[in-house]
């Protein structure tokens, strides 16, 4: 049996694969065939089911997604996360085909910046240097002097001279947490993200009751409240590494519960338990879930990946405009 029937008949065990579908092990090996055929590179983020991670190329967090997006030979890029990272692929690495499984997978945070009243805002600050978070659209990239990922922000706020103004959008909290860390001052873009502010303070301490010996993490877009009582924060990737070398066995972990997946396969031994939210929601656990980054299923990549659509297509100014800030960051802290 080959690796790929192997990794086939895994998922097909575990139900990922869907029945609508005249076997599922055929879905698997439909999508490697087309990929292969097509020189396509699949790129998913932490936060994409299960199968998806499994028979992904790379799975990444925003930074690590865009490094290899721009670095890729590949002809087609499938990005598997959210627009954002889409039209970041395409902006990092024009001449390539972008394709997103589904282009109503958004993100509260792009959505919470519509470019007509970030502009408004920008012309009342013109001397403020503009640091727009990955999470955003091409638009408000282009409007930008320099992005940040989660992992590299503190890094590029380091960066920039102490005695200019910063404006820094779209997330509130990763901003409230990076005036923190860095002791900068910082303007700050009133926007914030769906599945990090639904995290449950009193439950979390319940838990931590229950489970002494457990570290809590958390994403820097949750709330201050939260963050207050993390023993650590980081990025997607960090919390991960986080997990994989600390001496704790056990880990509460605030963010998007698609993390689970990685964290389990690359740390076997350990426990981790999602971090518990306000309401349940009806998923089927009593943890955050981005409904977004679950729009991508494996019938949509597959869909995707025939068709080699949809396509992601830009504004040619917006492109152009929106890579200089891209780029300053991958220099920086790239
Ligand atoms: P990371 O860059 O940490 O993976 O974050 C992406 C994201 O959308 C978090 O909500
Ligand atoms: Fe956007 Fe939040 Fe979903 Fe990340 S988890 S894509 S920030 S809505």
């Amino acid at each position: 049996m080959s690796s790929n029937d192997t990794l086939s008949l895994s998922l097909y065990k575990k139900g990922y694969l869907s029945p609508s579908m005249p076997s599922g092990v055929d879905l698997v090996q439909a999508i490697l065939r087309l990929k292969k055929e097509k020189n396509a590179i699949i790129l998913a983020h932490y936060y994409q089911i299960d199968a998806i991670q499994a028979i992904a190329d790379i799975v990444g967090d925003s930074l690590q997604l865009a490094q290899r997006a721009a670095q890729t030979d590949a002809d087609i890029i499938l990005m598997s996360g959210v627009r954002f990272m889409a039209e970041t692929a395409k902006v990092l690495n024009p001449s390539k085909k972008v394709i997103l499984p589904d282009l109503k997978a958004g993100c509260s945070l792009a959505d919470a910046c519509p470019a007509d009243r970030f502009k408004v805002f920008l012309q009342k600050h013109p001397d403020h240097y503009v640091v727009s978070y990955i999470n955003c659209t091409a638009e408000i990239k282009a409007l930008s002097d320099v992005i940040c990922t989660s992992s590299n922000a503190l890094k590029i706020i380091e960066s920039i001279p102490k005695d200019r103004p910063i404006l820094f959008a779209p997330d509130k909290n990763l901003g409230r947490y990076l005036i923190k860390t860095s002791g900068r001052d910082m303007l700050l873009w009133d926007g914030a993200c769906i599945v990090h502010e639904t995290f449950s303070l009193e439950k979390i301490l319940a838990l931590q009751k229950k489970y002494p010996q457990a570290q809590f993490i958390a994403h820097p877009e949750s709330e201050e409240h939260i963050l207050a009582i993390a023993d650590f924060i980081g990025s997607t990737a960090k919390l991960i590494d986080y997990v994989k070398n600390h001496s704790s066995k056990m880990f509460i972990v605030a963010t998007e519960a698609g993390i689970l997946y990685q964290m389990k396969k690359e740390a076997p031994q350990k426990e981790v338990i999602p971090a518990p939210i306000l309401e349940d929601k009806g998923f089927g656990c009593h943890c955050s879930i981005c409904h977004y980054m679950k729009m991508n299923t494996m019938e949509k990549l597959y869909a995707c990946l025939k068709h080699e659509s949809p396509e992601i297509i830009l504004d040619p100014k917006i492109q152009a405009k929106a890579l200089l800030p891209l780029q300053r960051m991958l220099q920086v802290a790239g």
